[in-house]
C-alpha cells in the first residue's frame, strides 16, 4: 500500500507512543531503529549522495537546507517544493515513526540525496565510505547542545521521556540519550575527518559568519555560484526565515508528535542559551566531567563564557 507523505504522517500519529530505547553495538537508539538495524547497516549509497551527520540538534535541519537551497542555485520555490524530511531523506528512520522512512524515500529518489543521520561514525553504513560519499559533520557545543536536546525530547512526544532538567544532565554526561554519547559522537567523527574527507563544521561558526560558512560548504561540493546566489541563500536559511517556512520549521509533523506548544522546533537558534539554563553548580559538574570525556583530543570548540 503506498500512502502520501501527508497520509503516512496522519496514520503514524494516530499509534503514536515515545519509543523505547534498545542498544545496538552498544548506542542507544529508538527500538525501530534498532529493529531494521540490518537492512540500515546494508545500505549502499550512490557516490554522487551526500551525507549530513550531526549529533542531534546539532544544526542539523539549517544545514540540510544550506546544501538543498546550493544544489538548486538558491530557488527559494524549488527547495519549497516539499518538508525538511521528504526532501533529505532521515537514513535510520522507520515506521511507526512518523518522520518517513529514509530507506523507502530513497528508492524513489534520484541521486544526488541529501542523506540525514545521527548515527555515530562506527554506526554509519561502511557503503558511504566504500563509495567515498561526501559528508558534512555539524558539531554544536556540548552546553548548548543539550538545551535544545532537552527542549525537544520534552515537545517531540516519539523521543524518550526526558523527565526534569535537573536528572536530564547526568543522562546526557553518560551518554544515555537516543543516539548515545555526545561526547563520542564528536569525537568519532573527528578522528576520522581527514581519511574520510569529513567536511567538519561547527554550528557557532555558522551563527557567527554564515555566508563564510555557506561558502565554505559549496566549495566542499564542488560548486561556484555568484555572489548574489550566495546572500539568497545566506538570506533563505537564517533562522528567522526558516522559523516562517513551513517547509522547513516542521511544523508538517502534527501536534499529536511535534508538540510545538510545549518547545518549538525552532525554538531561539542562538549560541550560548545554556546561561540561562545550567546552575552554576551543574555547570562546574559539567565542566569537570567534560574535560575527562574530551582530554585525549582537541577539537575547536569555542568557549562561551
Ligand atoms: P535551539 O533548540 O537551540 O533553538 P537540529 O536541526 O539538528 O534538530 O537542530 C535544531 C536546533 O538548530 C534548534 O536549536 C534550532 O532552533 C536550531 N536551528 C534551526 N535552524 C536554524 C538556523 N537557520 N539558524 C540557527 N539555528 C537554527
Amino acid at each position: 500500500e503506498k500512502l502520501s507523505y501527508s497520509e503516512a504522517i496522519q496514520r503514524a500519529s494516530s499509534s503514536i507512543c515515545r519509543f523505547p530505547l534498545i542498544p545496538v553495538r552498544g548506542i542507544p537508539l529508538m527500538n525501530h531503529i534498532a529493529n531494521n538495524w540490518d537492512s540500515i547497516w546494508a545500505f549502499r549509497p550512490d557516490p554522487s549522495d551526500l551525507l549530513i551527520a550531526t549529533y542531534p540538534k546539532a544544526g542539523t535541519t539549517w544545514t540540510q537546507e544550506i546544501v538543498d537551497l546550493l544544489l538548486h542555485n538558491g530557488d527559494a520555490e524549488a527547495c519549497k517544493r516539499a518538508p525538511t524530511p521528504a526532501r533529505s531523506p532521515f537514513l535510520e528512520i522507520f515506521s511507526p515513526s512518523p518522520i518517513p522512512s529514509g530507506l523507502d524515500l530513497m528508492k524513489d529518489m534520484d541521486p544526488p540525496r541529501i542523506i540525514k543521520t545521527h548515527l555515530p561514525f562506527q554506526l554509519v553504513p561502511p557503503g558511504f565510505w566504500e563509495n567515498k560519499c561526501k559528508t558534512i559533520y555539524v558539531a554544536r557545543n556540548a552546553k548548548d547542545n543539550m538545551v535544545s536536546y532537552y527542549f525537544f525530547d520534552c515537545m517531540n512526544l516519539t523521543q524518550p521521556e526526558p523527565g526534569p532538567w535537573e536528572g536530564y544532565m547526568p543522562k546526557f554526561m553518560h551518554g544515555e540519550l537516543s543516539w548515545g554519547s555526545w561526547y563520542d559522537h564528536v569525537k568519532g567523527y573527528w578522528k576520522e575527518r581527514e581519511k574520510k574527507n569529513i567536511l567538519y563544521l561547527f554550528y557557532e561558526d555558522m551563527k557567527e559568519n554564515p555566508r563564510r560558512e555557506v561558502e565554505r560548504i559549496m566549495r566542499y561540493l564542488d560548486l561556484s555560484l555568484s555572489d548574489e546566489v550566495i546572500s539568497r541563500i545566506v538570506d533563505l536559511s537564517s533562522f528567522e526565515k526558516m522559523k516562517e517556512n513551513p517547509m522547513a520549521n516542521y511544523s508538517c509533523i502534527p501536534g499529536l508528535v511535534f508538540d510545538h506548544s510545549i518547545s518549538s522546533f525552532m525554538r531561539k537558534g542562538e549560541v550560548g542559551d545554556w546561561t540561562n539554563h545550567f546552575t552554576p553548580e551543574q555547570s562546574k559538574i559539567f565542566d569537570e566531567d567534560y574535560e575527562k570525556q574530551m582530554k585525549e583530543v582537541d577539537i575547536p570548540f569555542r568557549s562561551l563564557i
